[in-house]
C-alpha cells in the first residue's frame, strides 16, 4: 500500500473542485487572486483533507458535508508551507518555485495569513464550537512547532524531533480527524479517539516524511533542520560515533554516502519502525470509538501514511 489505496482516489476531485472554489474569487483584481491560488496549482498528496472525509464517512456521516472543512484543512495546510518555505529560504517545492520566489517575500507573507484565515472562517460556518476549538489549537500548535524547529537543528534528540513533529505535524492530522468525526457528530469520547487517531497517524506521517528526504536526491534540507532518522543516527546508534560532521553540511557529503551510514547504524530501521508504531498507535485509538461504521479505511489510511513512497 504504497500507493494512495483506490478507495480514497474519489474523494480527490471534490475536495479539488472545493478548494478551487474556495479560492477562485476572493478579490476583484486578478494578481490577487493568481497569488492566493499558486499553492494549489502544483498538486500534493491531499492527505488531510481526505482524513477529514474519511473519519466523517467512518462514522456513517455524510462525507459530503465534509468538504468546506476538508478543503479548509489543505488551505490551512497550505498556509503552513507557504511559512515554513519563507522559513527554510526553500528554492523548490514540489519541481516549481516556492511562492515566495515566484513573487516576493511580502506576496507570500500576506497569502499565507489570508489562507490560514480563510481555512478557519470556512470551518466557522460550521457553528460548531468543538471545531472552533481544535483548529484553534492545532494553529497554536503549528506555530510553538515553528518556533521550536527555528530554534533545533540537526543535533536534535530523538524525543525533541518527536515533540516538534508532534506539534507541526501531527497536530492538523489530529484535528483534521476530530473535526471529520465532529461532522459526523461524534463527541465527548469518540470525538477525543478520533483525534487521537489522526495525531498518531500524523506522527506515523513525519517519520515517514523524514525518511523520505534522504531519497530525493538532495540533502540540503534534510541536514538544516530536526529530523529523526539522523537523530537517531546521532544519539541513539549502537557504537559511539563522530557523525555529526558527516552531516554537517559543510563538508558536502553524498547522499548515498549518509544512506550507506544511516542503513548501517540501523537509523533507517529504527524510523521505519517508529513510523509502524505509530501508525499500530492510531489503530489502537479506534478500538473504543463506539460508532465506528468503518474501521478499515480509516486503518488502510494509517498504514498507506507510513508505508507511502511520497
Ligand atoms: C509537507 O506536507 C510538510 C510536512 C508536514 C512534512 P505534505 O507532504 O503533505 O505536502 P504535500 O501537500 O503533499 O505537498
Ligand atoms: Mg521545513
Amino acid at each position: 500500500m504504497r500507493e494512495f489505496p483506490s478507495a480514497f482516489k474519489a474523494w480527490r476531485k471534490p475536495i479539488e473542485r472545493k478548494i478551487d472554489e474556495t479560492l477562485e474569487t476572493n478579490f476583484d483584481r486578478d494578481e490577487a487572486n493568481q497569488i492566493i491560488k499558486y499553492m494549489f496549482k502544483t498538486g500534493g498528496k491531499r492527505c488531510r483533507p481526505l482524513l477529514v472525509a474519511l473519519s466523517t464517512e467512518a462514522l456513517g456521516g455524510d462525507a459530503e458535508k465534509s468538504l468546506d472543512a476538508a478543503a479548509a484543512i489543505e488551505i490551512i495546510h497550505a498556509a503552513t508551507l507557504v511559512f515554513d518555505d519563507l522559513i527554510d529560504k526553500g528554492q523548490v517545492r514540489r519541481g516549481v518555485p516556492t511562492i515566495h520566489m515566484a513573487f516576493s517575500n511580502e506576496k507570500a507573507i500576506t497569502s499565507g495569513l489570508f489562507l490560514a484565515s480563510k481555512g478557519v472562517q470556512l470551518l466557522a460556518n460550521y457553528r460548531n464550537p468543538e471545531m472552533m476549538r481544535m483548529v484553534g489549537s492545532t494553529l497554536v500548535d503549528i506555530s510553538k512547532g515553528e518556533l521550536l524547529d527555528i530554534l533545533s537543528d540537526v543535533s536534535a534528540s530523538v524525543n525533541e524531533c518527536v515533540a516538534i513533529a508532534d506539534l507541526k505535524t501531527a497536530s492538523l492530522f489530529g484535528t483534521a480527524s476530530g473535526i471529520g468525526a465532529a461532522i459526523a457528530g461524534a463527541e465527548g469520547r469518540d470525538l477525543v479517539a478520533m483525534q487521537k487517531f489522526g495525531r498518531s497517524s500524523g506522527m506515523a506521517f513525519q517519520v515517514r516524511d523524514d525518511m523520505l528526504d534522504f531519497d530525493d536526491g538532495s540533502n540540503e534540507a534534510t541536514l538544516s533542520g530536526p529530523n529523526i532518522v539522523t537523530s537517531h543516527l546521532l544519539h541513539e546508534a549502537p557504537r559511539p560515533n563522530n557523525h555529526s560532521s558527516l552531516l554537517n553540511p559543510k563538508t558536502r557529503t553524498t547522499n548515498r554516502k549518509i544512506l550507506r551510514v544511516l542503513k548501517k547504524a540501523g537509523s533507517l530501521e529504527f524510523a521505519e519502525e517508529r513510523a509502524s508504531g505509530y501508525a499500530d498507535n492510531a489503530k489502537e485509538s479506534l478500538r473504543s470509538v463506539k460508532r465506528l461504521r468503518n474501521r478499515k479505511i480509516l486503518e488502510e489510511y494509517a498504514d498507506y501514511l507510513w508505508k507511502r513512497k511520497d
